[in-house]
């Protein structure tokens, strides 16, 4: 007698069945941690192996995203964050530490393909669609002026950005979701060396991992 229910609520925990889960119709909003992993390499600056190319570190932010599902499977979204912070440095051994730093904005907005059906509790998910990535406050710290630096600017960018993704719908309403984003970012880097004006194409294509809660309605 007592094990029925436990069986049943065994049962209901495994099934991958919910009355009614991303139809179309809905529209989802997520939210969460977004990490972005720059996959940066760059010119040399001046040519130089000594100076070598810009690098720019990870940064953390809160991502969230607003979908509509156009049918059962079918999806868009846009994504937005809070603004990235980057660090930035020269991989050679000329001048060391961090020499400044960059702000950006990577808003996108993608076309989604939702596998399984409205039935799915799990649903995975794979996008398509534009980036457009805008910099701003882009500068050099002291280490980087003192290093000669100075007027330092990034060209906003756009580009092809794909997605990978997995929500797992916890009730009608509730999901947990995690997905992984390839962006490409590419950019002029535009600043003064003692003065003299230098220009360096840096690729950034970074990779960002979002994770997070959603709501559907
Ligand atoms: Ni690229």
């Amino acid at each position: 007698m007592k094990k029925l229910p436990l069986v049943c609520l065994i049962a209901a925990a495994l099934s991958p069945v919910l009355a009614s889960a991303h139809e179309a119709g809905d529209f989802i909003v997520r939210g969460g941690s977004i990490t972005v992993r720059p996959n940066e390499n760059s010119d040399k600056v001046l040519g130089s192996a000594a100076i070598g190319s810009l690098r720019v570190d990870n940064n953390t932010q809160l991502g969230f995203t607003l979908g509509y599902m156009v049918t059962d499977n079918f999806g868009v979204e846009l994504l937005g964050a809070t603004p990235f912070e980057h660090k930035v440095s020269l991989s050679g051994n000329a001048i060391g530490g961090d020499i400044g730093s960059i702000k950006h904005l990577p808003p996108s907005l993608m076309a989604q393909w939702y596998f399984g059906s409205k039935e799915d509790a799990l649903r995975p998910y794979l996008g398509v669609g534009v980036n457009y990535t805008m910099f701003f406050s882009e500068k050099f710290n002291d280490n980087g002026k003192s290093a000669g630096l100075s007027n330092l600017s990034l060209k906003d960018s756009w580009g092809v950005a794909a997605q990978a993704g997995l929500d797992y719908n916890l009730d009608e309403n509730w999901l947990l979701n995690a997905s992984v984003w390839w962006m490409d970012i590419d950019t002029e880097a535009k600043f003064k060396v003692a003065g003299v004006e230098e220009k360096v194409d840096v690729r950034v294509d970074p990779v960002g991992f979002m994770f997070g809660v959603g709501y559907r309605f």
